[in-house]
């Protein structure tokens, strides 16, 4: 069986070593935290800077992070004007000076978005990188774009996971539908795809062709990643979990806090670092969609193509982007809407819809799928098999979704014919 990276500070594991570093500062400066770093897989130097403009000219190497000795400034304002400029993370150590002038340079880099860090003379290079390493995990997470690097071990491995809650407050309008179909197509591409069910009973196992158990509770009775591991079906590449057994469960489920090692934000935590690059939850219109939606960092609301769906559609992204603000890390352009069960010569088509949604609320999410009603789709998923695998009008329709979440330039590094296992899945690289 696959050992799992055992680091416990490198929570995503497939981070580990992608942070490039700009190092500016004296050439000594540079020489003690280069043979600091350097020896820390989790970043990699690649460019160093010793005067203000050497660092102004390097900038075009789109550093992850810059640590930056101010010593190299003439004073304050150049400082400023320069780390004003800059998008990576920045990290300043100051020189020695009053305490006065260190408090109000301390307040001007502090008003710059992107300083992170501020030291003055000297600065704990252990402490300094496990900062670093959390601040570029919280980049990756809220700008979910898939992509790989070369691992350690050889072979590819996903830089961030687009975690996608598949949502609307309405029920039966295709939430299990598309997430059991999309997260298939993702897996499907050589992505290392999980999907969570929430459903009581779920349905979702049923429709797929798989067992009511395991399931959710089984991971709930052992939230650790080997219970993890013992919660999981897999149909071909994809890695399922289904939901609760019945609505006792669910009912518990609620009940517990966030920060609970058996919820569902854990869960998904648990998974990102045994290295899944997507992980797609069926979230269904309890109030555990905001236990789902705490978890993730990619919305797709499906609705139907009316009217009254258009509205009730509108307040789902209101109670997201407005309501929920602050309390997950779904950036609005994040958030995408699917129509589904669309009808030749429907009386609402996409464009219309989508206008009624927008006079509602200034930017409304784009409809960036539109997927046909199809009786093949209810008969397939009768037949306990998934319509993305046998009806292509459908497959084509959910097509520019999966190329949205999981654009082509995401694929994999060219395969060096090594395999991994993931949950006893074969990952080849
Ligand atoms: N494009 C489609 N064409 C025809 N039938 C569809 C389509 N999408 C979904 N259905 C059918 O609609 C029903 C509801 O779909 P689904 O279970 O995916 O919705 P849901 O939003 O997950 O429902 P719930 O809120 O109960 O969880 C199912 O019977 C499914 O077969
Ligand atoms: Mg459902």
């Amino acid at each position: 069986m696959t050992q799992w990276n055992q680091n416990p500070s490198s929570h995503l594991s497939g981070l580990a070593e992608t942070a490039t570093l700009l190092i500016a500062g004296p050439k000594q400066r540079i020489d003690i935290w280069y043979a600091s770093l350097s020896a820390d897989e989790r970043f990699r130097v690649t460019t160093f800077a010793t005067d203000p403009q050497d660092l102004r000219a390097k900038l075009s190497s789109n550093p992850d992070i810059i640590l930056v000795d101010a010593t190299i400034f003439d004073g304050p304002s150049p400082l400023i004007e320069t780390l004003t400029r800059i998008e990576a993370a920045i990290y300043v150590v100051l020189p020695q000076l009053s305490v006065d002038e260190t408090e109000s340079l301390k307040q001007a880099l502090e008003c710059i978005p992107n300083v992170k860090g501020i030291y003055v003379v000297d600065v704990n290079l252990a402490a300094l990188v496990e900062k670093m390493s959390a601040e570029m995990r919280a980049r990756r997470f809220n700008d979910p774009s898939l992509g790989w690097v070369p691992s350690a071990a050889g072979g590819s491995k996903p830089v961030s996971t687009r975690v996608v809650a598949v949502w609307n407050q309405m029920g039966g309008v295709g939430k299990t539908t598309v997430s059991s179909n999309l997260s298939y197509l993702a897996a499907q591409r050589g992505y290392p795809t999980l999907l969570v069910g929430l459903g009581a009973p779920d349905d979702l196992p049923l429709i797929m062709g798989l067992k009511a158990q395991p399931n959710i509770t089984n991971w709930q009775a052992k939230p650790t990643p080997d219970g993890l591991r013992l919660a999981i079906q897999k149909l071909d590449t994809l890695d399922v979990i289904g939901g609760f057994p019945d609505t006792l469960s669910e009912a518990q489920a609620m009940e517990k806090p966030m920060d609970d090692p058996a919820s569902v934000k854990n869960l998904v935590d648990t998974a990102i670092r045994e290295g899944y690059a997507v992980i797609v939850i069926d979230a269904p219109p309890t109030s555990l969609a905001a236990m789902a939606m705490a978890a993730a960092n990619t919305l797709v609301m499906v609705a139907r193509p009316s009217l009254e769906a258009a509205y009730r559609t509108v307040d789902a992204y209101r109670m997201v982007a407005e309501r929920l603000d602050g309390l997950h890390n779904i950036a609005r352009q994040n958030i995408y809407v699917v129509l589904n069960r669309m009808q030749a010569g429907h009386r609402v088509d996409a464009d219309s819809w989508h206008h009624m949604a927008s006079e509602q609320i200034g930017g409304f999410p784009p409809v960036v799928a539109q997927i046909p009603d199809l009786v093949s789709v209810g008969d397939t998923q009768d037949g306990r098999l998934l319509p993305v695998q046998r009806v292509d009008a459908f497959r084509q329709a959910l097509k520019p979704l999966a190329d949205t979440l999981f654009s082509s330039d995401g694929r994999p590094l060219p395969s060096t014919g090594r395999e991994k296992r993931i949950f006893g899945v074969k990952v080849r690289f």
